[in-house]
């Protein structure tokens, strides 16, 4: 098929190559000519694991082209992938400027029948107004329908191959029959349901995931106070099929560009219709109260943290990614920088981004998360990244000034820090000094 992509973020760039893996011509647009020039120049301009050969053998093979002419690849295709931001208004509605501007774009571009489909996390509602705009600037007959995306930063190509499920919404059997072709090499588990239901499928999933999370954040926050163990807990609970293992693992909450947008839009579009969401606003507010619990443990145990130096292993929302948007560690450090606490930061790939983010705040950044260590007072680990498991603990703590842990992802186990010498503490599990003779953690 012809197909454009327009938008080249994490969605849209890894929907274009993966659909051009599949045989398809696909034109990437942006309106960014630097983003454009670069994937020219086959150089991905975002970290995402097996996403470059891809997109060099199908740059070589002609089926991917880039360019900023947006109505330029909408008159090379007939199906057209809306794949730009929504980001967050303060309000927490999502913005659609920029969807709005794809959809003037198309209309602009259009010179045949065609079908707009929608990739973007959009409120309900949102497609048809893209009917709208583009009915309203050409006389060309059009189709609209929504294929929400489900893919996870790190191990999105791999969820864009082999998805659990494909969803899409569509007003009319021609278009289910054309998406169902495109999708068929994916997966057989294709859900074809009206638009506003296909809209609505995105934010839930993404809402319940969080709710997972939340959950299990709380439970551990529990299991601290009577002395049990949540990864045991989650464990004995994940293997109730109706409840499943994914999603709960304990930590310092969720971050991402994805769920703390979409939870908000969620209760924005709940309460647009009086309705008050009351469940995913406590979603909400324990996660952006998870993050907070590794400064306490760390109060609690060196007292004013003022004068202290303090190691940050882990600066991205979560492993294998260099995304650090809403990750709870922007939120820690600045909290601790304003404690009066030092702090030597590292992450394996995601440093130079978090440290645009994070501006002037005096961080020393560090080339290794053993060169963070280096007389710290404490270690915080806040991204459970491969490399910080393999690290040498022997090493590690004879490097820090106090042999101090609070390990915000549960990667270690308290009995194997209690044999290197750690004071440790993490997430929902017992302590050092209320841990139960004969636990098994
Ligand atoms: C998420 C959804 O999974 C994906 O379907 C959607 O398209 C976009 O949003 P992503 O943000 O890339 O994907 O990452 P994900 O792996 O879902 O993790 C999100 C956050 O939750 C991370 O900060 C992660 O550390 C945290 N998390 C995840 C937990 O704290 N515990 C868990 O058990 C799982």
């Amino acid at each position: 098929m012809r197909i454009s992509v327009i938008g080249t973020g994490y969605v849209g760039l890894i929907t274009g190559i993966c659909l051009a893996e599949l045989g398809n011509n696909v034109t990437c647009a942006d309106r960014d000519p630097s983003k454009i020039q670069r994937l020219r120049h086959q150089e991905v301009p975002i970290y995402e694991p097996g996403l470059q050969p891809l997109l060099i053998r199908n740059a070589e093979r002609g089926n991917l082209q880039f360019t900023t002419d947006i109505r330029e690849a909408v008159k090379r295709s007939d199906l057209i992938f809306i794949a730009v931001g929504t980001p967050s208004l303060p309000s927490g509605e999502a913005d659609l400027s920029h969807v709005e501007e794809a959809a003037r774009d198309i209309a602009l571009g259009m010179n045949e029948p065609k079908i707009i489909v929608t990739k973007s996390t959009v409120p309900v509602g949102t497609n048809h107004r893209i009917h709208a705009i583009v009915a309203g600037l050409t006389s060309f007959p059009f189709e609209i329908a929504a294929a929400p995306e489900f893919l996870r930063e790190g191990s999105a190509v791999q969820d864009t191959l082999h998805p659990d499920r494909v969803v899409i919404g569509v007003e009319s059997g021609t278009t289910e029959a054309v998406l169902r072709e495109l999708y068929r090499p994916f997966t057989d588990e294709i859900v074809v349901t009206d638009i506003r239901s296909a809209e609505m499928i995105k934010y839930a999933s993404n809402a319940f995931l969080a709710t997972k999370i939340s959950f299990i954040n709380e439970i551990a926050n529990i299991c601290e106070k009577v002395g049990a163990d949540v990864t045991e807990v989650a464990k004995g609970m994940g293997l109730d099929k109706r409840i499943g293992p994914a999603f709960l693992q304990a930590g310092i909450g969720y971050g991402g560009s994805c769920f703390p947008k979409d939870t908000e839009a969620l209760i924005q579009i709940a309460g647009n219709e009086n309705y008050n969401f009351r469940l995913l606003k406590a979603v909400v507010e324990v996660n952006k109260e998870q993050r907070f619990n590794i400064v306490r443990k760390l109060r609690e145990t060196l007292g004013p943290l003022r004068g202290r130096t303090i190691a940050i292993w882990g600066l991205a929302f979560k492993p294998n990614t260099d995304d650090v948007r809403e990750s709870p560690a922007l939120e820690i450090i600045k909290l601790l920088l304003e404690s009066g606490a030092a702090i030597r930061a590292y992450d394996p790939i995601a440093t130079s981004n978090f440290g645009r983010l994070m501006g002037t705040a005096s961080v020393t950044w560090c080339v290794s998360a053993l060169d963070a260590a280096d007389q710290a007072d404490a270690v915080c680990l806040l991204t459970d990244w491969d490399e910080f498991k393999r690290i040498d603990l022997t090493e590690v703590r004879s490097n820090m000034k106090l042999p101090l842990m609070i390990d915000g992802r549960n990667v270690f186990t308290p009995r194997q820090m209690r044999a290197y010498g750690f004071q440790y503490y993490s997430i929902g599990r017992p302590g050092r000094s209320e841990e139960r003779t004969g636990s098994r953690a």
